[in-house]
């Protein structure tokens, strides 16, 4: 339980420290409402490279706050809990994608943003799930993509360029793999009329686009978002409610976004462990003492940068917060 002068201590510890604190979407509620900002991971990147704040405190994923690292490498870079890891970025390694680049010389590696350091130095341009789209369109239609390592994300991106030349690996994040069909279709039999915000993670994206297909929800109900966006969306909604396929941390910001809407997740067990390890009393642990410092190898980020920097300068700049 955290006391009443808790947020308060948050904020001086990190006015002492030079610190900005970054929170995303699939935080607890506290920290995401202590944080200096709050958002989507491409978002956070932004914010992160062009803070002046001399150290900043990541409350997310090691991959979120080592991209930090790799923009900012003079910048002390800090994650309350350092073994708050990602299953989707343990599903491909630098091996694995050095092994499947052999395979296809000259091809463009895409890699997600949930991805380790080292798998970012194997890269060409990394992307996240708000611009994923346009980092594949970037790309020469003559040149063949490797995307990796998030499959749904992939399907999503094949189907939104039209691109047949891709391969995407089968990797998957275990939270939205775990959000199906039959559960979505359980939901929206439950709540008529609702529309759906999909993050394109989910192992049910292709199914709420055969519903759409089917009729058995209108085409425009059903939106395919990132979490930024699902915020930026729910800001100007007409609905009544809302079915919210992603990790359930998500809900908290939709609900301050537009307290009027019903917003419902499709599977309510849908949390993240690891993105749950950051919690109040190590938030302020992590300011007092300067702990977990993330470190990047000097030459593992500077073959990781170039990738990172071309993420965020495509997509719209200024949402996802
Ligand atoms: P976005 O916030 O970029 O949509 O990412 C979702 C996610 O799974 C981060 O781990
Ligand atoms: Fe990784 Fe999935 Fe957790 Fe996001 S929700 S941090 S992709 S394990």
């Amino acid at each position: 339980m955290i006391d009443s002068g808790w947020a308060e201590q948050v904020r001086r510890l990190a006015r002492e420290r030079d610190a900005v604190i970054l929170a995303h979407n699939y935080q607890l509620p506290e920290i995401q409402d202590v944080a200096h900002h709050t958002g989507d991971s491409l978002a956070l990147s932004r914010i992160a490279a062009e803070s002046d704040a001399s150290t900043i405190v990541f409350c997310g994923v090691h991959f979120m706050a080592e991209t930090a690292k790799i923009l900012s490498p003079d910048k002390t870079v800090l994650i309350p809990d350092a073994a708050a890891g990602c299953s989707l970025a343990d599903s491909i390694t630098a091996d694995q994608l050095r092994a499947w680049k052999a395979e296809h010389p000259g091809a463009v590696v895409v890699s997600y943003v949930n991805t380790t350091a080292e798998v970012k130095a194997e890269t060409d341009i990394c992307c996240t799930s708000s611009n994923a789209v346009d980092v594949v369109a970037s790309v020469p239609a003559d040149r063949e993509v490797l995307f990796c390592p998030d499959q749904f994300l992939g399907a999503h991106v094949k189907r939104r360029t039209g691109r047949t030349n891709m391969h995407i690996w089968a990797g998957e994040c275990h939270v939205h793999a775990g959000i199906n069909g039959d559960q979505l279709a359980e939901r929206v039999a439950e709540v008529p009329g609702a529309e759906l915000y999909i993050h394109p993670e989910c192992g049910c994206a292709t199914s709420a686009l055969y519903l759409a297909g089917e009729g058995v929800v209108p085409a425009e109900k059903v939106k395919v978002l990132s979490t930024g966006d699902m915020a930026t969306e729910a800001r100007h909604s007409s609905a009544t409610a809302v079915l919210v396929a992603t990790e359930v941390g998500m809900l908290h910001q939709l609900r301050r976004a537009a307290p009027g809407v019903d917003f419902q997740p499709v599977n309510e067990r849908a949390s993240c462990r690891y993105m749950k390890m950051i919690t109040p009393e190590k938030l302020l642990r992590s300011l007092r003492e300067g702990t977990d410092e993330v470190d990047v190898p000097a030459d593992v980020a500077d073959r990781a940068r170039a990738a990172v920097r071309r993420m965020i300068e495509i997509g719209q700049p200024g949402t996802g917060e």
